[in-house]
């Protein structure tokens, strides 16, 4: 469970003070696929980063299975990070050096997995990247660069997975794809997910809807169509 308790993110430029995030309350219980959808500048990218430890936040406490990650130091973040979360960004963040088998081997070897290579290759089976083990980065597309990352951030089956527009990038074909195997890793690997995204049609296949503007959630709905299959 993530408990989020009254959550403030302020930045001074300028000579003056912006809030970005203002006293944000959220629980996310085990397991669940939540949206943060809102304009943007609203503040979802720092929630998000904040959530991962990525970022530190000006007050307010973020308590992951009871442990509040605002107190641990760079060396236990990175152990939690490495263990526990898995990342999806916008812009992929794939290493242009290393093929697809490589990039998600390393983050599995980085975890110190056992039979990382056979993991490695399974999942990016299972993101339909079977056949292109070898290719690096700049030799997939969009769409495929971006299963790549899917791969990468469940390859070491965390229990949170944090994707900030994992879809943005994408056409509208593609963007359903990744929201096809986003899906279904949920409903496998039993995950918690939390997905920024720009588009109602998106969030309309999660859970749980937050809206955020202006720094603070200001809308939260749980989707009454949603089905775990
Ligand atoms: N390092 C920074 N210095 C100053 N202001 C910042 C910084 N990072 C973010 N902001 C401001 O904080 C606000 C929230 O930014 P954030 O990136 O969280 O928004 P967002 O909801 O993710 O937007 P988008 O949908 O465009 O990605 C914005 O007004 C942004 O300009
Ligand atoms: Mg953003």
């Amino acid at each position: 469970m993530i408990e989020i308790q009254n959550l403030t993110k302020s930045l001074y430029g300028g000579g003056h003070r912006v809030d970005i995030l203002t006293g944000i309350d959220l629980t996310v219980p085990d397991g669940q696929f939540v949206a943060i959808t809102g304009p943007s500048g609203s503040g979802k990218t720092t929630l998000l980063s904040l959530i991962a430890g990525l970022d530190s936040p000006t007050s307010g406490s973020i308590i992951v299975d009871g442990k509040d990650i605002t107190k641990l130091n760079e060396d236990e973040l990175a152990v939690l990070r490495g263990e526990r979360f898995g990342f999806v960004f916008q812009n992929f963040h794939l290493i242009p050096t290393l093929t697809a088998v490589e990039n998600v081997l390393l983050s599995a070897e980085l975890n110190g997995a056992s039979g990382a290579h056979k993991k490695s290759k399974d999942i990016l089976g299972v993101v339909g990247l079977g056949e292109r083990l070898h290719h690096y980065p700049s030799q997939l597309s969009g769409g495929e660069q971006q299963r790549l990352s899917l791969a990468r951030a469940f390859v070491n089956e965390p229990d949170i997975v944090l994707a900030d527009e994992p879809t943005g990038n994408l056409d509208s074909k593609n963007s359903d794809r990744i929201m096809d195997l986003i899906t279904e890793l949920h409903r496998v690997k039993r995950a918690t997910i939390i997905l920024v995204t720009h588009e109602a049609h998106i969030a309309a296949r999660t859970q749980r809807t937050l809206t955020m503007g202006d720094g603070n959630i200001v809308d939260d709905v749980l989707n009454s169509n949603w089905k775990q299959s």
